[in-house]
């Protein structure tokens, strides 16, 4: 038994063990060298690619932008589900705040039981916790959308309503309502209600986005438009009583208020004077309206 050479480099188990560690590290970390090396044509420091054209135009983009919409364009209506998917899921998809909750027979059940009309006018004009129209501005969503979306909801939820009526273009058809609703307003309380109904369903809903593109051109051309579109289905033949055009005896009374007043009463209503005729029209027209309807009597 000789020792071990004189000179091997290895004489303590202590640089044995150091010794197989460096064996298996060595050849990994020139591995790991190499794959680096390998792909670092990819590899671009931070930041670098800030100046891209992307990054760019991200960086420079304006803070608000306008949505110009052409007021004369032909009025793309959403659809029931769009509209709830949009604005009443918030609320009815988990049945937030006591909200009756999309599917849930029981929770509709009782409502549907109200009626069609009823739940629509209720999502109109708000209840409880439920804010009208869900939240939206009558700008968004007119108030055939939103009668859409109830059908959506109540529809899946175990009603069975009929797809709410798209609304008639035109003035022909608020004419139309004049002449078919005097029958119905001679008659008690119900009928005169019916009759109100029949006068603001066909209120055409279109006419609106309309009458305020026309409305910086000229605001009496544009009231006298709104009162042609929606005003005089009610005021023309003086339908539940309204103020007839031109009759002075009738609108006498009234105009002791101030303007403001008057003004007030056509933009949110009055007795059976829906708010703004039941469209869905600017301020501004509803004021310019209201104008051309006080000057006819001057
Ligand atoms: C901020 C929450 C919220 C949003 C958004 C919302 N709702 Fe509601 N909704 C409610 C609540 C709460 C109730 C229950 C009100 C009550 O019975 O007091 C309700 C009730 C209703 C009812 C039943 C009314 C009745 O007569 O019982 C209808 C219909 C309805 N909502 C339609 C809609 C439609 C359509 C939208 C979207 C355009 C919408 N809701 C968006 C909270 C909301
Ligand atoms: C559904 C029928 C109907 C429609 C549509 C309608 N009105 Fe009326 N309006 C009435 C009735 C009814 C009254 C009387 C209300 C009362 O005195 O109780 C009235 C009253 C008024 C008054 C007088 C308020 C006062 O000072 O006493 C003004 C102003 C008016 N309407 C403006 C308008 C304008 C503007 C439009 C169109 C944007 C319009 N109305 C559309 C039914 C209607």
């Amino acid at each position: 038994m000789s020792e071990a050479p004189h000179g091997a480099p290895i004489k303590t188990p202590g640089q044995l063990i150091a010794a197989i560690i460096a064996g298996f590290a060595v050849p990994i970390v020139i591995i790991v060298l190499l794959a680096v090396y390998v792909d670092n044509s990819t590899r671009t420091g931070a930041g670098t690619d800030s100046l891209s054209e992307a990054e760019v135009t991200a960086r420079i983009k304006p803070l608000a932008q306008v949505d110009i919409r052409d007021a004369n364009a032909p009025r793309v209506y959403k659809s029931g589900e769009e509209v709830y998917k949009a604005v009443c899921s918030a609320c009815h998809a988990s049945g937030a705040a006591g909200a009756p909750k999309f599917t849930n027979t029981a929770d509709w059940a009782p409502r549907i039981a109200q009626g069609f009309d009823t739940l629509w006018h209720t999502a109109l004009s708000g209840k409880g916790a439920m804010p009208p129209r869900g939240g939206t501005s009558p700008d968004d969503y007119s108030d055939f959308e939103i009668a859409r979306a109830v059908a959506y909801m109540a529809n899946n939820s175990g009603g069975s309503f009929p797809e709410p009526a798209q609304p008639a273009a035109g003035a022909a058809a608020a004419s139309g309502a004049a002449a078919a609703a005097p029958a119905g307003a001679s008659d008690a309380g119900a009928a005169q209600a019916a009759a109100a109904m029949a006068a603001m369903a066909s209120v055409p809903q279109a006419a609106a986005p309309a009458a305020a593109g026309t409305q910086s051109a000229d605001a009496s051309q544009a009231g006298k438009a709104l009162y042609q579109q929606v005003c005089q289905a009610c005021h023309a033949a003086g339908v539940l009583n309204a103020p007839k055009f031109g009759d002075k005896d009738a609108w006498a009374p009234r105009l002791k208020d101030p303007m403001d007043t008057v003004y007030n009463y056509a933009l949110h209503g009055k007795g059976a004077m829906p708010p703004k005729g039941g469209s869905t029209a600017s301020d501004a027209d509803v004021k310019a309206a209201v104008d051309y309807m006080v000057s006819a009597v001057k």
